[in-house]
């Protein structure tokens, strides 16, 4: 979050309130996410790609009605992957032509339901998804605008690069072998469906812009082989998103002006080499705008120190709201926050509350040896894919989603509460 401070008792402050009154008025675990930063992200994406391109948030990372009402509000777009996302973009006023439709596996009642509400794109997984989609605009008596998702080959070398564009996934339909061609063939064919262009997502957490430099190259490929066999030059191409963001100081992340200028130069610079009219420019970065906006606030509770080995520092939270260190091995800082302290730095291990070993929340981290049961921390940098990826596990209530702007917070999306599980369980 951009508005952290520490007010003069050494409590920390985010959006001119303390994590004290937050903690009281919310309750612990809860995400807080900075309104003001969340905005201020958005606009830097929409203005470094200004009026010829498109920024479409990807939802998956957070999507709450709030959320999209800022993005509405911002001029971004959206992306949705399911019917559940859709439904929370409508709901909240995002123009439908506005929102994006992806998804490996769309049931044919989403994609009625994308279509009959008139969303702006789909974006064509598969060669069975063609025709489905052919068909069920057409039998709605509507065009549908798509895009053809591909798999441009890029393989992952590093661990940074989540990838999703080496051939063997289940994502996309792969360039090799003229399999995206043919795609391009069999859609320009269908009556239901108007092709706008092409879909590129290379994978996640990406520092180094050379994957998107090689998916830009072989997409405009692609438009180029488009144009020669049909007389078409496809209007649009979309890069996907993938930008990292900071979650130790060993990341360095990219502003969004300078991921805009390149991505928008290597576009250029390839059409212009194959002599095709630079097509309009999309990207869909989730994490890059929500990750750094929020953190998680958790309570400490039992503290067990392992002679010689580390302590055992644990929260009222863990795997259930933030699945990524077990699942990713993923890296997170963390503070304490409800004071300050000038005790020595001890090994700590932050855990949560859950019947599982591996219910880490931040493996290695140095926090001050006289913290004690009720003390505050924070975990930074938990807005993408931590409340949207949240679970049940044990039971656990799922926390709230608290924003804070001007000396003000509010809930935009609350606590779970045990009667919320029991609602479900109908035995
Ligand atoms: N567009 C498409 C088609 C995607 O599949 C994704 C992410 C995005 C955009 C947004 O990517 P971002 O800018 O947020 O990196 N759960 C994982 C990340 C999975 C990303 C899936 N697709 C994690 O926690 O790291």
């Amino acid at each position: 979050a951009q508005t952290v401070g520490r007010d003069e008792d050494g409590v920390v402050t985010v959006g001119g309130i303390d994590v004290k009154t937050l903690a009281e008025e919310h309750g612990t675990p809860a995400y807080v996410v900075d309104e003001a930063d969340f905005r201020a992200r958005a606009r830097a994406w929409r203005g470094a790609f200004g009026a010829d391109a498109d920024v479409f948030y990807a939802g998956k990372a957070f999507l709450s009605r709030a959320v999209v009402r800022w993005l509405h509000e911002e001029g971004l777009n959206l992306d949705v992957c399911s019917g559940g996302e859709l439904a929370t973009a409508l709901s909240a006023g995002m123009p439908a032509d506005r929102i994006a439709f992806h998804g490996n596996n769309k049931s044919s009642e989403e994609i009625t339901r994308a279509i009959e509400n008139g969303v702006g794109r789909i974006v064509l997984d598969s060669f069975q998804e063609i025709v489905r989609v052919a068909h069920i605009a057409q039998s709605l008596g509507k065009r549908q605008r798509v895009q053809i998702r591909v798999t441009v080959g890029v393989e992952a070398h590093t661990h940074e690069f989540i990838a999703t564009a080496h051939e063997d996934q289940k994502f996309g339909i792969p360039l090799a072998g003229g399999q995206a061609a043919e795609a391009v063939r069999r859609a320009l064919k269908l009556d239901g469906l108007e092709l706008i262009g092409i879909h590129s997502h290379i994978g996640s957490q990406i520092f180094d812009m050379s994957g998107f430099e090689v998916a830009a190259h072989r997409v405009v490929g692609l438009l180029k082989d488009v144009r020669d066999e049909h007389g078409v030059e496809l209007p649009e191409i979309d890069l996907g998103g993938g930008l990292g963001i900071a979650y130790t100081s060993d990341d360095d992340p990219r502003e969004p002006h300078e991921i805009a200028k390149a991505l928008t130069e290597i576009v250029t610079r390839e059409c212009e080499a194959a002599r095709l009219r630079t097509p309009r420019i999309s990207v869909e970065p989730g994490r890059a705008i929500v990750g750094p906006t929020a953190f998680t606030l958790y309570e400490v509770g039992t503290i067990k120190p392992l002679d010689g080995l580390r302590t055992y520092v644990s929260v009222d939270g863990g795997m259930s709201d933030n699945i990524r260190t077990a699942l990713y091995d993923a890296e997170y800082t963390v503070a304490l926050v409800s004071r300050t302290s000038d005790a020595q730095p001890m090994l700590a291990r932050v855990v949560g509350k859950h019947c599982e070993s591996g219910d880490i929340v931040v493996k290695d981290a140095f926090l001050p040896a006289d913290l004690a049961p009720g003390d505050l921390i924070a975990v930074p940098a938990t807005g993408a894919y931590c409340r949207s990826m949240a679970s049940n596990y044990n039971h656990v209530l799922r926390p709230p989603v608290v924003s804070v702007h001007e000396g003000e917070s509010r809930v935009i999306v609350r606590r779970e509460t045990e009667e919320d599980l029991l609602r479900l369980d109908v035995g």
